[in-house]
């Protein structure tokens, strides 16, 4: 059941390039430039017309959301906000029948998130459901939708669901963007192509899961750990830091690199290992220059970089070498290292990783 793999966790990790295949099959026409997704055909002009866009989620799948408003604002410059659903159903939200609603869970079942749905089917949005678990309460709570296309996920903690999320978010962003044209032809044809490529390229990151595990054998027994990122892996550095802490119980916390000087930099010293998101596309010098401030205050630095880096080397205690990707699509490729990372330090420590205290995989109560 497990497929030779020790715990359903790293199955799952591994999955990763074939679950994506399976999420995007069907809904491009990489030559063409076409992406085909008659859940938003049908609803277009709710989308095109829509003032902005809100995403409301929980947990993992809230770091989807954070990945997509990059996309979506990037691409097809429509204003995103991305809400927990558990304050978003609480503060009084102001949501009106121009708004669309984006609701991302795995399970299909949470119950902030179901609640946050029926709350802006009140107020009039048109809500849009991307879930896993298909016939699940949000997938029929919802207007339309897009089912990501993960297979069960067994493990607590969510690898697999995150990354077809990221999928098909990236998806409905180019869609938009082809429809209004916020993107050129070939600019779309190229962005699909490299979406097509990232199996191939999950595949190459999931190499360096022996050099992830040496490092893990040298760090599994700090009591903290801060993970940085800036712009798209901004919330693949939040996401790093969660599968930390609810696998391993590390105490450990994501942040945007450049925050780093306004508070958090007071914790750095020879004990804390830093997890930085340093691959090239997307502010690289800026990014070496937060590492810099992190080395002369003695932190730890285990940095994930672009394939034959050597500034970064140069500054790093460890380097995790994944393939070069467009910006937009790096955080499926980034992500990979630190599951893997998290996995091999629970494992290390002992911990129940498949199903870690406290946690259940589907959170039906508020
Ligand atoms: C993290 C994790 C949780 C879920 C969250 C939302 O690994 O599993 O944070 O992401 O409970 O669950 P879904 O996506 O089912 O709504």
């Amino acid at each position: 059941e497990k497929g030779g793999y020790d715990h359903f966790m790293l199955k799952e990790i591994h999955e990763q390039p074939e679950v994506i295949k399976d999420t995007y099959r069907g809904r491009m026409i990489v030559n063409e430039g076409i992406v085909k997704m008659a859940s938003i055909d049908d609803h277009l002009e709710k989308f095109l017309n829509a003032n902005r866009i809100i995403i409301v989620a929980c947990g993992t799948s809230w770091h989807a959301g954070l990945v997509a408003e990059y996309i979506f604002e990037d691409l097809a410059r429509v204003p995103v906000e991305v809400e927990y659903a558990s304050e978003f159903r609480y503060r009084n939200p102001i949501i009106t029948s121009k708004d669309v609603v984006i609701a991302i869970s795995q399970s299909g079942e949470t119950a902030d998130t179901l609640a946050a749905i029926k709350l802006a089917k009140e107020n009039g949005a048109f809500v849009y459901g991307v879930c896993n678990v298909v016939g699940s309460s949000i997938a029929r709570e919802t207007n339309s939708g897009a089912y990501t296309h993960a297979g069960p996920e067994i493990g607590v903690a969510s690898t697999k669901a995150f990354t077809t999320q990221i999928t098909v978010l990236a998806l409905i962003a180019l869609k938009l963007a082809s429809e209004k044209g916020t993107v050129s032809k070939s600019e779309l044809h190229q962005k699909l192509a490299e979406l097509e490529s990232m199996p191939r390229k999950i595949e190459e990151a999931l190499k360096v899961d022996d050099h992830v595990k040496y490092i893990s054998s040298i760090y599994k027994d700090a009591a903290n750990f801060l993970y940085l990122g800036r712009g798209y892996n901004f919330p693949v550095a939040l996401e790093g830091a969660l599968k930390l802490k609810e696998i391993s119980y590390i105490h450990a916390e994501g942040y945007p690199a450049a925050e780093m000087k306004h508070g958090p930099i007071a914790l750095i010293d020879e004990q804390m290992p830093v997890v930085v998101i340093a691959t090239k596309k997307g502010h690289y010098e800026k990014i070496i220059s937060n590492i810099q401030e992190i080395k002369s205050r003695s932190g730890k630095i285990i940095a994930i970089v672009t394939e034959g880096d050597e500034d970064v080397r140069a500054l790093a205690d460890h380097v995790i070498e994944v393939p070069e990707t467009s910006e937009a699509l790096s955080p499926l490729v980034n992500t990979i290292p630190l599951q893997l990372l998290s996995y091999h330090i629970a494992v290390m420590r002992g911990c129940n990783v498949d199903q870690p205290r406290n946690l259940a995989k589907s959170v039906t109560v508020e």
